[in-house]
């Protein structure tokens, strides 16, 4: 499943973004692939260790943890330090499926990859090319966003990002570990919170079937999650 989320970042910090990323030292993408997407990857990214980086990722992951779309979503447990790369005219990454674990030097954190993001920073105009596509049972996707919108999709799925013929496209991409592992799962939390939601609007959240479905939902998560 496929979901994306409006509005993660402020049009005001992705120009902030793009203001600090247009002064940064950028090297070539390949460094945090693995052999097989190594091979069909081809941008550029900011050192994933560099200082840039991880003010940026840090600013990253608070706005999404303030982001209820997001959250309800992803469940995560944890959120790996998230990358940023730029593809230029002529960029592009093949199809690949990414590496099942990550792990960060500088905080040791290792992670199961669960779901793979993409936050855009240019907007769609800015670029031709640079659809992600992600494939799932139901046929290919094609992915192109605002800036300061995201997706998330199963990290289990064949991806790629089209080449670049006009225009730059950055962006940050990361990973996370979900406390529900199992997508069917963790989709029907997310349906279930949906409509809670909808229907305490309607009926209030002391109406008696809303505190059960609330209970029932936290009941799977207590029955699910690993933490
Ligand atoms: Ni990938």
């Amino acid at each position: 499943m496929l979901i994306c989320v409006p509005g993660v970042l402020a049009k005001d910090d992705v120009a902030e973004f793009r203001r600090i990323m247009d002064e940064a030292e950028w090297e070539d993408g390949r460094s945090t692939a693995g052999a097989q997407s190594a091979l069909v990857k081809k941008n550029e990214q900011l050192p994933p260790a560099g200082e840039t980086a991880r003010r940026l990722g840090e600013h990253v992951i608070k706005a999404l943890t303030a982001s209820p779309l997001f959250m309800s979503a992803a469940i995560p447990l944890r959120i790996f330090p998230p990358l940023f790369n730029r593809y230029g005219v002529g960029h592009k990454f093949g199809t690949h499926v990414d590496n099942a674990v990550r792990g960060d030097h500088l905080t040791g954190m290792r992670i199961r990859t669960d779901l793979s993001v993409t936050l855009f920073l240019s907007e769609p105009d800015e670029y031709d090319g640079g659809e992600l596509v992600v494939e799932d049972l139901y046929g290919s996707h094609e992915v192109k966003l605002p800036a300061g919108d995201l997706v998330l999709y199963p990290a289990t799925s064949l991806h790629m990002v089209t080449p670049i013929t006009r225009g730059t496209r950055v962006g940050s991409f990361f990973w996370l570990q979900s406390m529900i592992r199992d997508a069917q799962a963790r989709s029907l939390i997310f349906d279930l919170d949906g409509t809670i939601q909808s229907l305490t609007e309607r009926v209030g959240s002391d109406d008696p079937d809303s505190v059960r479905l609330t209970g029932i939902y936290h009941n799977l998560i207590r029955y699910w999650a690993e933490v």
